[in-house]
């Protein structure tokens, strides 16, 4: 790798590396989405590969923009776009490979579904974090043009992290606890409002506008996962005591 000396180089790098995520996210997804069961799921993942073949392009606009503003490093761009670079994402390839593992196993279709919303949220939330510093270099060099290309980009990743988190809290999680018995009965029960964050860290859009990390900022207002599966329960118990 070339030494970097400067935010400018740190930008490149961060965008051969967010490239080369998009790369690994277009291969491994269409096999998430054909493992997926529920509908909305799997609709979900195939509009988010539409989405992320653009993004990918977007990225080409972004380096040919970085290319033309930097005139002394005409060489050096010239060669590596002749044989690319030498950047692997590491991080979106273990993610991938961990949700891969976990698809593997034996699980139930609803089990798997849940499964397949918390690998896809890992990566997403890898992507949000990336495109956020991103933009925030681009921002800090004065490239706006750039920094514009990259906040579409990671507004359109929020985008896809909320569907899924509404997916998950309203939907696929309730399903999940056992297996899909009982399913229309509990989800009708008002469990799970799709106002609950599946994680709860980065779903809201707040964080679009942040700094150097996307997440920063994106102050999760709304109930974790955790607080509503506590409500939840609250819930259950009351219900149990007016049924006595
Ligand atoms: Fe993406």
């Amino acid at each position: 790798m070339d030494p970097l000396l400067n935010l400018r180089d740190l930008l490149q790098h961060e965008i051969d590396d967010l490239y080369s995520a998009e790369e690994q996210i277009i291969e491994a997804m269409p096999a998430m989405a054909e493992k997926a069961t529920n509908r909305q799921l799997k609709a979900g993942l195939n509009e988010h590969l539409r989405v992320t073949k653009e993004q990918k392009k977007r990225l080409d606009k972004v380096k040919s923009l970085l290319q033309s503003n930097q005139e002394g490093e005409r060489n050096k761009s010239f060669l590596s776009e002749i044989f690319g670079t030498d950047t692997k994402c590491k991080g979106v390839e273990g993610l991938i490979k961990e949700g891969e593992k976990l698809m593997g196993e034996d699980m139930d279709p609803q089990v798997m579904d849940a499964a397949i919303i918390a690998a896809a949220q890992k990566i997403e939330h890898y992507e949000i974090s990336g495109y956020g510093t991103a933009r925030a270099f681009a921002a800090g060099l004065g490239l706006q043009d750039v920094a514009k290309l990259l906040q579409t980009t990671l507004d359109e990743e929020y985008k896809s992290d909320n569907m899924l988190t509404d997916l998950a809290v309203r939907k696929v999680n309730v399903e999940a606890e056992d297996g899909g018995a009982n399913t229309e009965m509990r989800s009708n029960s008002g469990r799970g409002n799709g106002q609950n964050g599946n994680t709860g860290s980065t779903s809201s859009r707040s964080g679009s506008k942040s700094g150097s990390s996307a997440s920063k900022k994106a102050a999760p207002k709304k109930a974790t996962q955790k607080t509503a599966a506590k409500k939840s329960s609250g819930a259950k118990k009351a219900a149990k005591k007016s049924s006595r």
